[in-house]
Order: C-alpha cells, then structure tokens, then sequence
C-alpha cells in the first residue's frame, strides 16, 4: 500500500490496519500446554508448536508460567525483572513491558518466584486481564505451565480457549490424566465454558515398543472419555530434539528435516485442521 502523509492513502491504510487488527482478535488463541506430570514434553511442545505456528506465518506470543523457566532460558540469556511473576502479582500493570523480543519469538518470561504464588495468594483472573491489552497483536498466546496443580495454572486455564495436554506412553501418564480432567471440568463449570481440551499429545513415543502401542490404546479409550481426542500424530522419541536445547532452538528451526521436526509441524497442522482453520 503506498502510503501519503495525511491523505486518502494513510486513512486506507489505518483502516486496513485496525480490520486486521480486530479479525486477529476475533480469531485469536490463547493455548495452555498442560500436565501435573513432569517431563511429559511440555515445554518442547510449547516451543515448538510456537516455532511451526510462526512459520505458517501466524504472530506468536510465549508465556513462561513455570518457575523452573526451562523456555525461557531457552529462548533468551537476559534476565528480567518484568515477567510472568511481576504480572501475576501486579507489580507491572503493562503486560507489554514484560515482552522479550527473542530469536524463535517474543515472549513473558518466567520467574523462580512463580514458586511462591500459592503462598502470596493472587486472583483466579489476574493473567486474563493483564493479557487482554496484549492479545490483539497476536494470533496465538501460547503458555507454558509447571507439573503442579497451582494458582498459575488455574489462571492460566481461566485465560485460554484451548488446551493440549502432552503425555508420555506410560500408566502413571494415564492416571495423571485423569486428575488433570477434574480441575479442567471444575474450571469450565464455575469459570470458563470456552476452555476446550483440543487433544491429547502422545510425545517420546517408541512405535518399537509393544507397550507404547498398547498405552496408545488406552489414551484413546480414556481421551474419548474426557470428551476429547489423542491427537493421531505422535511425537516420536529424537534425539535431535535434545540437540535443539542445546543450541537454544526448537526443533524446527534447528534441523528442519529431523523427524523432530516433521511431527511436530505434522501435530501442527492437525491441531490447525482440528479447530477448522
Ligand atoms: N520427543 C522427544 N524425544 C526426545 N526427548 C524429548 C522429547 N520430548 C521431550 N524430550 C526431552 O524430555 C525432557 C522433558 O521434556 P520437557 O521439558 O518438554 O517436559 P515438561 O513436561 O515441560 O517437563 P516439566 O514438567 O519439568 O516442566 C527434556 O529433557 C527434553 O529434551
Ligand atoms: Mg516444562
């Protein structure tokens, strides 16, 4: 659009502008990645679903709830006394100032003070509305939380229209599964109803593994009952996801060819196809 200081192009261009602007904020997503369980591949799903969003072209925000900040000390070196916590607790009013430009993306940093909410106290909302101002200029928020039934996580579950809930091919996965669900009903009765469990992702799956197939099984019988489904892509065990770590990547921009790489833009896709976009 060519652009003319104060003339009839400059209006045009404004008012396309704000029409993107308001069709971002009525498309937009805020997506919870979520399990009590450790280790399940939270935080390399959050990533890496961030970095196959970005890639289709979609404006991604991060948000690091989680007071062991794995994603944030992957994603950026620079300490912050604007973050996840300062928010939580109101310190900052302006979500904007908490915001790091980084290599994969921008994100809220996390804080080892997340720890402490429960103890401090804090309102069920406080992340929807301090999110709110920020949320139209991107299309997906996407939040990573910690593996315990916290405050930040309620929060976090008030705030999002979408959830995906990893897990690993293994039973004490499964019964996590089933507390999870409890909260997740609690919230969509009493706080939420748009809060929807979009699927369930098997990641560090080992389709060599008689038991792995036979968890599978399992997951779809219990997801059916939560009224949800397993995602039919599964992340498979790679190595090369390990190694993106290390660099301080995801998967995806790091060896893009891996099968790291190939599922997690396949589960990309899916989640994509599965909410009709
Ligand atoms: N598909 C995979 N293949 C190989 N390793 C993986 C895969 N997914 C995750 N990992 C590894 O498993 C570990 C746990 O993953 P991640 O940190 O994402 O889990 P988490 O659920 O966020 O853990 P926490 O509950 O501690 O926050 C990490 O070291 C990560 O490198
Ligand atoms: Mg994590």
């Amino acid at each position: 659009m060519h652009k003319r200081k104060g003339g009839i192009y400059t209006n045009i261009y404004i008012d396309i502008e704000i029409y993107r602007e308001r069709k971002r904020a009525k498309q937009m997503e805020t997506i919870t990645i979520c399990n009590r369980k450790g280790g399940t591949g939270k935080t390399v799903t959050a990533l890496n679903l961030g970095a196959s969003l970005k890639a289709e072209g979609y404006k991604v925000l991060y948000v690091d709830l989680d007071s062991q900040r794995n994603l944030t000390r992957t994603l950026t070196a620079q300490e912050s006394k604007q973050n996840s916590f300062s928010l939580l607790v109101k310190e900052t009013e302006d979500a904007k100032r908490c915001i790091i430009e980084t290599p994969e993306g921008d994100l809220i940093p996390g804080a080892e003070q997340l720890a402490s909410v429960d103890r401090l106290g804090i309102g069920l909302d406080v992340l929807k509305n301090a999110l709110t101002p920020v949320k139209k200029k991107y299309d997906y928020i996407i939040i990573d939380t910690p593996a315990v039934n916290s405050l930040c996580v309620i929060n976090a579950f008030i705030c999002s229209n979408s959830l995906i809930i990893p897990v690993q091919a293994d039973l004490y996965s499964l019964y996590a599964l089933e507390d999870e669900y409890k909260v997740i009903d609690q919230i969509r009765k009493k706080y939420n109803r748009f809060l929807k469990i979009q699927g369930i992702l098997l990641t560090r799956y080992q389709a060599n593994a008689k038991l792995s197939k036979l968890i599978k099984e399992s997951f779809e019988e219990e997801a059916k009952e939560l009224g949800t489904r397993l995602f039919d892509t599964v992340i498979r065990e790679n190595i090369t996801i390990k190694e993106s770590l290390l660099y301080c990547k995801s998967v995806i921009n790091y060896k893009p060819k891996s099968n790291g790489a190939k599922d997690y833009r396949s589960f990309t896709v899916e989640y994509l196809k599965r909410k009709g976009q």
